[in-house]
């Protein structure tokens, strides 16, 4: 099987490209950027811009993949940054795969939505949300800076549900919680590195209030998901969640210390905010699938590091 990797050298594209490889799967990877993407033996790099379609349809028309994995995005605050690249490349560069897909009689397309799309402060305390959770969402009650993101995601999933709907595309999302893991540089940056500051022996402050929780999944968990979507040969669903280990604060603290020795600092000065328990019920009843302990995570990212 063949698979087009659209957004190959961020976190989850690197590491799905890697993965998918050593799986002996043919890949075909692009990005604006190439240079963080993978050097692998038989894997394809192209630089190409999601935001030009023609760029999108002729990568699509010369490779005929058997499956699109479509990561390319302004992730987070990123698309505060420039709001009309943000729209461009989160909503124009969707369209402009999905389209191209249909085109080409692609015969599947996963994409990364969020679990951003459940606006945390719709919910009550101790909740668990599944995937037909409702997801109320009202940008003058919920507006934070990440809501743009979850607003931006949103709009995706109604380009997915009319492109499967109108066109017959088999397009399917999967909604990861926040990613940790080797080589994170965009979204929150204490996420990026708190287990590298750990093993080099650097404190994290952290802008956040102890009691703070928050849901975080490992890379290659995300990575186990996004391959088993992709190569499976049929799907019961177009939506699954990665699920994560939602955890306080101060429980990341107390394990990252213990465990790895670091330094890890909240800030009881912040007022504290809360998400919500994800279910990936959905993705272990169909696949097995299964998600590391935050301890298990950390020490497998440390190890890396050493
Ligand atoms: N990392 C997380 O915590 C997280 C959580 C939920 C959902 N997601 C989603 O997963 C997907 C991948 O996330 P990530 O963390 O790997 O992101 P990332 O920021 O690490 O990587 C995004 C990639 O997109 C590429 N890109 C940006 N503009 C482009 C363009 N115009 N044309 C081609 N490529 C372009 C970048 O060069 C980069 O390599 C995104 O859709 C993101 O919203 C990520």
């Amino acid at each position: 099987m063949k698979t087009l990797i659209i957004g190959s050298s961020g976190l989850i594209g690197r590491n799905l490209t890697s993965q998918l490889s050593e799986q002996g799967e043919s890949v075909v990877c692009m990005d604006l950027d190439t240079n963080t993407t993978p050097n692998l033996d038989g894997v394809e790099l192209i630089q190409g811009d999601v935001t030009n379609y023609d760029e999108v349809s002729q990568i699509i028309n010369t490779h005929e993949p058997d499956r699109i994995v479509h990561l390319a995005y302004l992730v987070g605050r990123g698309a505060l940054e420039d709001l009309s690249l943000s729209l461009h490349v989160n909503l124009l560069g969707v369209d402009n795969v999905f389209r191209a897909s249909v085109e080409s009689s692609v015969p599947r397309v996963v994409w990364a939505s969020t679990l951003g799309v459940y606006s945390s402060l719709d919910y009550e305390d101790g909740l668990i949300v599944t995937e037909d959770s409702p997801r109320p969402y009202s940008p003058y009650t919920a507006f934070d800076t990440a809501s743009y993101y979850s607003a931006l995601k949103h709009m995706n999933e109604y380009q997915a549900l009319l492109y499967a709907s109108r066109e017959d595309l088999d397009v399917c999302a999967i909604r990861p919680s926040t990613v940790f893991g080797p080589g994170r540089y965009t979204g929150y940056p204490w996420v990026g590195s708190f287990v590298e500051d750990a093993v080099a022996g650097k404190t994290t402050n952290v802008p956040m209030h102890p009691d703070s929780t928050f849901g975080l999944v490992y890379v290659d968990d995300v990575v186990d998901l996004f391959e088993k979507v992709t190569l499976a040969k049929k799907l019961n669903f177009d939506v699954y969640n990665t699920g994560g280990n939602l955890i306080s604060l101060s429980e990341i603290a107390e394990t990252v210390n213990t465990v790895l020795g670091g330094n890890f600092v909240p800030d009881p000065s912040r007022e504290p905010t809360f998400q919500f328990n994800i279910s990936n019920n959905r993705a272990r009843d169909e696949f097995g699938y299964e998600i590391l302990s935050f301890a298990d995570a950390i020490s497998r990212h440390a190890a890396l590091l050493s």
